[in-house]
């Protein structure tokens, strides 16, 4: 058996994340020796039991470990871009959204495509998971290899296809290249279309769309720049997207204020360890479109 634990530890009573984990492993080493006679071996590389002790104040968590590898690696990245957003978050902020796979649906600024493909995971019904090579629970001693299978068969059987569009683009042609190879990860080829372009040569193709946003935060650019591209949007989007609704995440809330449109709902998220905000715009078409501030 390989075994290998993680502590998080956030506690009076210890003070040292690693002494918590050496006494953890050792408790279950001793268990083993005890009852087989033999001490299992330890494995950071490669465990094939992965043990996650989480301590919280003189709450102390033990578990095992289902995934080993994190959920959010879902298995079609193939290509990384400069920042892409947490698979697990661009389809957290999908489902928020209220976008249901009943409207088309546009990325702008798609960097690697993390939005686009997760909103066709979505359309299509294809399971997050399906395109992982492993997950912990294999390993299990009571395994069922013919259930999982089952299982995954049912899930095929209930994929469907898109009924709506799926789009990204990007200004950068990396960016469309990198999108193009993880869509392809996903066997979205059908699904999603990538271009590339500047966002504010964009126009909403259809009324009552949904756009999504991840621009730039602004590490990489001059302030002048970054709150340039801020202000372009909430232009963009109030010329050329009547009736659509925006989602726009960033972590720079200084540069929201550029976008100069009223936000209809605000939310606070974490794109890893970076504190973002996820704003609702809505465009009216005709008489009621959105002024900008
Ligand atoms: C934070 S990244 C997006 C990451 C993406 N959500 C992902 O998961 O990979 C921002 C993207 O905006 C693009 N971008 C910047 N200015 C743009 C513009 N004017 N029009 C379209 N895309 C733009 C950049 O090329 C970059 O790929």
């Amino acid at each position: 058996m390989t075994l290998f634990q993680l502590s998080l530890v956030n506690s009076q009573y210890f003070s040292h994340t690693g002494y918590a984990g050496l006494i953890l492993k050792d408790a279950i080493a001793d268990y083993f020796r005890q009852k087989t006679g033999k001490r299992p071996s330890v494995n950071t590389d490669d465990p094939s039991i992965l043990i996650n002790l989480h301590i919280s104040n003189d709450i102390v968590t033990i578990s095992i470990d289902s995934s080993v590898v994190p959920l959010f690696k879902r298995g079609y990245r193939q290509e990384q871009a400069v920042a892409p957003l947490n698979e697990v978050l661009a389809a957290g902020i999908l489902l928020i959204s209220g976008w249901n796979a009943s409207a088309n649906l546009t990325d702008p600024m798609c960097g690697s495509g993390t939005i686009p493909i997760e909103a066709g995971l979505i359309a299509c019904n294809i399971p997050s998971g399906k395109f992982r090579r492993f997950f912990g629970f294999q390993r299990w001693k009571d395994f069922d290899e013919e259930l999982f299978e089952k299982i995954k068969r049912e899930c095929d059987k209930q994929m469907r296809p898109s009924t709506v569009k799926i789009k990204g683009s990007d200004i950068s042609e990396l960016a469309v290249t990198q999108s193009a190879a993880n869509v392809a990860g996903a066997g979205l080829t059908d699904v999603v279309s990538l271009e590339r372009c500047d966002f504010k040569d964009l126009k909403a193709d259809s009324e009552n769309g949904y756009l999504f946003l991840n621009p730039p935060y602004g590490q990489r650019l001059q302030p002048e720049e970054i709150e340039g591209l801020y202000g372009m949007i909430g232009t963009t989007l109030k010329h050329n997207f009547p009736g659509t609704t925006a989602w726009l995440i960033t972590s720079n809330k200084e540069c929201i204020k550029k976008v100069g449109l009223k936000s209809k709902e605000k939310r606070t998220l974490f794109n890893g360890a970076l504190e973002c905000v996820l704003l609702k715009y809505e465009m009216y078409s005709g008489s009621k479109r959105q002024k900008k501030e």
